[in-house]
Formats: C-alpha cells, sequence, structure tokens
C-alpha cells in the first residue's frame, strides 16, 4: 500500500465565493490564488494558499450542482479533504481491492489539471475524501 502523499486541500462549500472573500483573506490572510470555473461539476471554485495547503471554496453554478444538493442538505461548511497520491489508478484498485467504493473508479480531471478521484463517504469515515494527482510537471 503507497500511503497519501500529504493534504493536497481541503473543500469547503459556500453559497457565494464574493462573500467568503473578506474572511479568507482579510481575516486569516490566506493567499488568493484565483477562480476557475468547473462546467463538468457546474462549480466555480477559489483557491486560497495556507503554506503547502490549498483551500478550495465551491460555489454552485446550477441547482442540479452537487455543490447546491450538499448546500440544501447541511448548509455552507467542511465538504471534502483531499490527498496528493503518485499514481491514482493504481490506488483506486488498491482501495477497491480492500473492500473500499468509489464515487469514481475512473480518475477524471479536476481543477489545476489534476486528476482526481472520490471516495464512496461510507467507505471514509463519513468525510467525503477526494484523491488527486497532480500533473507530472508539477503545480
Ligand atoms: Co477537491
Amino acid at each position: 500500500m503507497q500511503p497519501v502523499k500529504s493534504l493536497n486541500h481541503v473543500g469547503i462549500a459556500v453559497r457565494s465565493l464574493d462573500e467568503q472573500r473578506e474572511f479568507y483573506e482579510s481575516h486569516l490572510g490566506a493567499v488568493f490564488e484565483n477562480i476557475e470555473e468547473v462546467p463538468s461539476q457546474k462549480v466555480r471554485v477559489a483557491f486560497y494558499r495556507v503554506g503547502d495547503v490549498r483551500l478550495e471554496l465551491l460555489e454552485p453554478t446550477d441547482p442540479e450542482s452537487p455543490i447546491a444538493k450538499f448546500l440544501e442538505k447541511r448548509g455552507e461548511g467542511l465538504h471534502h479533504l483531499a490527498f496528493t497520491v503518485d499514481d491514482i489508478t493504481a490506488r483506486i484498485a488498491e482501495l477497491k481491492a480492500g473492500g473500499l467504493r468509489m464515487i469514481d473508479d475512473v480518475p477524471r480531471s479536476g481543477a489545476h489539471q489534476m486528476q482526481i478521484a472520490f471516495l464512496h463517504p461510507k467507505s471514509s469515515c463519513g468525510v467525503l475524501t477526494e484523491l488527486c494527482q497532480p500533473p507530472a510537471t508539477g503545480h
């Protein structure tokens, strides 16, 4: 088993990126990086850097977005933790061989040109957990 390498980012569900900006930037001093739209997930994502970890603020762009559904059920707050891995395809295979359930059996493209895959929350102690493999050139 290849251990996960590091905490890559923390995903936070928000209703409005603009409204959260003051808290993260002015009060916490997190460094704003950029906003990226991920049409496949129907979200706009704002990235802040804190040391080696990013905060990934997720705002739905459509009522059908998984984030819109999360906000309806749970309100704003912690959405997922993402861990860096070297070989995401091999890690998915290992987890499945160990009897864990995945939301994504096949890696897909996420923000920052990373390959990502989510574990099923029933297999990850109730914390939505993402594996991510940065592009070979680094990020
Ligand atoms: Co994420």
